[in-house]
């Protein structure tokens, strides 16, 4: 296939009118060498299952396929059948877990086997990372663990230990588990739930042996994030995940995540470019610092811009200090956004009729695909994971990819999120996901969002730019 493409400032070329799969489609990574047990270890309400589903949701982003095997939830399912078969109540209070009970131990053995089994059998099917979501608190669970995924050629273990002597975060741990309708105290009051929990964990605390058995390769984590010990850590995987629990934190904070102010080129109905904000754009802009300082009043901020000019305009206003990312640019529309007077589906529908086939994946001549963009925002995700409160100023592709990191949303769906102009979308990190709050300013914009097409894409027809964005306004 022979395409002409010409570059900003030359004469746009004539695309060729029909050609069939023009842009390419962007096969995801092959990771199928890549396979790890990742083992927890740590006392009950030390964020184990915190961990493993951040790790999960940052690993999947990276396009990884990640499970977590948790013990717990399997030792649940077994008790119901068990309790069902026999007509008898099911035991999930602390004297299960005590050291003492010779048949409670036995069975908890074969629970966290029998979860190894699974999540052996899932990695050889074509997974790459299986967490294993137990306590694995004593030396002979890991070294049965150890000695069984030593079997397995191109299978490495690693094991996660979460330590934890902050009282507040340990209360918290635990407060989640008896109000959040955990299964394990479903029929009980708090106060009973709490006291049972705490007593369970001190029947942990009786045999716990923290690891430091030197062959092993672990992380050790004290705190979520505070500190970090890393042994025996091979690999870009491995390496990875240490360095992403290196940036994790608690603190409590905000993620506000807003577009440029519109921009002359989303009035006219272009892509690409650099142009600058519309009139309504620049109100916008002026309006963003009284937001921003009523909601989060005097706590330190830093706002994060592209390079392009529209969101650093959007910005100017806001007195904090500022960073400007290239990352944070603009999907690249290649030959379609250098191509940016005329109207768009006009002037290339071949690439609008392929893009819309399968958006996540289309990568445009010349350009990006919304896959190609998540893969350089990963040093944003990292960086927002270790920063407080942070204001984005970012374009429509860029915060669709960052909003489905914190709400945790699948590809698929992703390139159709709506992130409205002229809204400030806050989103505040929660122990499992993210509450949201949107503030939209009543300040007129342009609807730049494309609804997913139902069925085959569209008969392409001449159209206006403001068709592109269906034409209305809001
Ligand atoms: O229309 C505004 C815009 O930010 C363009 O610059 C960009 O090409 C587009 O949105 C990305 O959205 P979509 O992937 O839906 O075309
Ligand atoms: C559990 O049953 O909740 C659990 C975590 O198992 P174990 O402590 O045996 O690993």
């Amino acid at each position: 296939e022979s395409t002409v493409v010409s570059r900003k400032g030359s004469q746009a070329p004539t695309p060729p009118m029909s050609v069939k799969g023009i842009g390419n489609k962007v096969a995801k990574p092959d990771y199928s060498d890549s396979k790890i047990v990742l083992a927890m270890v740590g006392l009950p309400a030390r964020g184990k299952s915190y961990l493993s589903n951040k790790l999960m949701i940052y690993l999947k982003w990276l396009e990884y396929d990640v499970k977590v095997f948790n013990v717990g939830q399997l030792r649940r399912t077994r008790a119901k059948q068990k309790a069902q078969k026999l007509g008898i109540k099911e035991d999930h209070t602390a004297s299960w877990f005590s050291h003492t009970n010779a048949e409670a131990n036995q069975s908890r053995e074969q629970l966290a086997e029998d979860s190894l089994e699974m999540l052996i059998s899932w990695l050889k099917q074509g997974g790459n990372v299986g967490i294993h979501d137990a306590t694995n608190s004593t030396r002979s669970r890991r070294a049965s663990i150890e000695e069984r995924v030593a079997k397995e050629k191109g299978i490495h273990l690693i094991f996660l230990e979460s330590l934890c002597d902050d009282p507040a975060v340990i209360a918290a741990n635990v407060a989640l588990k008896v109000s959040s309708g955990d299964p394990d105290y479903k029929d009980m009051s708090p106060e009973i739930a709490k006291r049972d929990f705490l007593r369970r964990i001190t029947e942990y605390e009786k045999v716990y042996e923290t690891i430091t058995e030197p062959h092993l390769s672990y992380l050790q984590i004290v705190n979520v994030g505070s500190q970090v010990t890393v042994s025996r850590i091979h690999g870009y995987l491995q390496s990875r995940i240490a360095f992403y629990l290196m940036n994790l934190h608690l603190k409590p904070r905000s993620i506000y995540l807003s577009r440029h102010g519109e921009s002359q080129f989303n009035v006219e109905g272009k892509i690409g470019g650099d142009s600058l904000l519309s009139p309504r754009g620049l109100q916008y802009a002026e309006a963003l610092p009284a937001l921003i300082k009523d909601n989060i009043g005097d706590a330190p901020l830093t706002v994060w811009t592209s390079t392009l000019r529209r969101t650093i305009q959007t910005g100017s206003f806001l007195q904090y200090p500022k960073l400007t990312w290239k990352s944070l640019d603009e999907l690249d529309a290649g030959i379609v956004g250098d191509q940016c007077s005329r109207p768009l589906q006009q002037a290339y529908p071949d690439d609008f009729a392929n893009r819309d086939e399968d958006k996540f994946n289309y990568r445009y001549r010349g350009g990006e695909s919304y896959r190609d963009v998540v893969v350089r925002l990963e040093p944003v995700i990292m960086e927002l994971e270790r920063q407080e409160n942070v204001v984005v100023i970012g374009h429509q592709a860029i915060l669709r990819c960052l909003y489905a990191y914190f709400h945790h949303l699948p590809q698929a769906d992703l390139p159709y999120i709506k992130i409205p102009l002229h809204t400030v979308i806050k989103l505040t990190p929660k122990a499992y996901g993210c509450d949201e709050e949107r503030y939209a300013l009543p300040i007129q914009a342009v609807d730049t969002h494309r609804p997913k097409p139902k069925g085959p894409a569209p008969a392409i027809n001449p159209t206006t730019a403001r068709d592109y964005y269906g034409g209305a306004t809001k």
